[in-house]
């Protein structure tokens, strides 16, 4: 073979190598070509090197030189363009990933635990009602917890068992401070710093030592309303609490008074409620005692009152039909989710 023919065959080859591989779109046809003429066993550049061999003696360094120059250069064309098309593939995988039409990561955003939204929903049905927001510490002394309600040093409400006392039972007087058993408390300490007529409810934690159970947790809420103004009667009790009863769980509710005994109120009267199906008792009530309302510095032959004291967990439990108070301190969020 003359050596013109290889020169010319390799140039051939070369030059359409070259435009194969330029004109590859993806890896798979650049492999297809890579194959077709770098291919180590049946590729193009193989058989022109078998032509090498077919050349006179004389002629072989030069063929063999620039034989040697074309296939460096077609494989540094195909690397070169191997090396383009896969940052082409990261580029366009990367596109992926960045998808503005797709929407954002949302957060699970929290609510208020129920019993705060039963608090939120109580303060604004009595608030219609013209009852303020009243507050006092839950760290209490004995007076206000006892002794200005009018319960005697001999009544079991003060039992050291039923109590948290932060002091130990020899050690106790008026000045005894102890985790407060009833929010009543506040009654006491709204009367002494404001002259009546007074309209108040109160919302807070109390705690008294019981073992829990589906109906008993060592601390609780209450609300306490109170309500001290000339010529208040039994009647304006429970005209509120049911006006309170119905705006909280609709027409359906029924509310009763039972006869009971409160130190402090007299009459006393515990308030139940019903569905249809049996009565839930919901708290206490009555009529302020004269003789609280002259321990305060009221007349009581000027004003007369009444107070009350419901249950927050009962009233939250019995509206969202929770059957066990424990689940409410649990910090579950799959029971907590249950009331956005
Ligand atoms: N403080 C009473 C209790 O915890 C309830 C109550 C409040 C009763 C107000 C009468 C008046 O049981």
């Amino acid at each position: 073979m003359p050596l013109e023919d290889f020169l010319s065959d390799l140039e051939s080859l070369e030059s359409s190598a070259e435009s194969a591989f330029r004109t590859a779109q993806d890896s798979q046809s650049l492999e297809a070509a890579r194959v077709e003429f770098l291919g180590a066993r049946s590729g193009r550049l193989k058989a022109v090197q078998k032509e090498l061999g077919r050349l006179d003696r004389a002629e072989k360094p030069v063929a063999g030189k620039r034989f040697n120059e074309v296939k460096k250069r077609l494989e540094s064309l195909y690397e070169e363009k191997k090396a383009l098309l896969n940052q082409a593939t990261t580029a366009s995988s990367d596109k992926e990933i960045f998808d503005p039409t797709l929407p954002g990561r949302t957060f699970r955003l929290g609510h208020l635990h129920p019993i705060t939204q039963t608090i939120e929903t109580l303060k604004e049905i009595m608030g219609r009602l013209g009852f303020s927001v009243a507050e006092g510490p839950e760290v209490e002394d004995a007076w206000h917890n006892f002794d200005a309600l009018h319960i005697p040093e001999s009544h079991p409400a003060r039992d050291p068992l039923d109590n948290f006392y932060l002091a130990t039972a020899s050690q106790q007087d008026e000045n005894t401070l102890l985790l407060r058993s009833q929010t009543s408390t506040v009654q006491i300490r709204v009367m002494e710093s404001t002259p009546p007529p007074v309209r108040i409810i109160s919302l807070g934690r109390v705690y008294r030592p019981d073992t829990a159970d589906a109906t008993h947790y060592p601390m609780f809420h209450q609300i306490e309303g109170l309500l001290v103004d000339r010529q208040v009667t039994m009647a304006d009790l429970k005209s509120v609490l049911r006006l309170f009863a119905v705006s909280y769980f609709g027409e359906e509710v029924h509310i009763r008074f039972r006869p009971s005994f409160f130190p402090f109120t007299e009459p006393s009267v515990e308030v139940d409620m019903s569905w249809h199906e049996g009565w839930i008792e919901m708290g206490g009530a009555g009529m302020v005692d004269p003789a609280v309302l002259s321990a305060v510095g009221y007349d009581p032959e000027e004003v007369t009152g009444f107070a009350f004291g419901l249950g927050v967990e009962r009233i939250c439990m019995r509206r969202h039909g929770i059957t066990d108070i424990r689940e409410l301190y649990r910090n579950d969020v799959r029971f907590l989710r249950q009331f956005p």
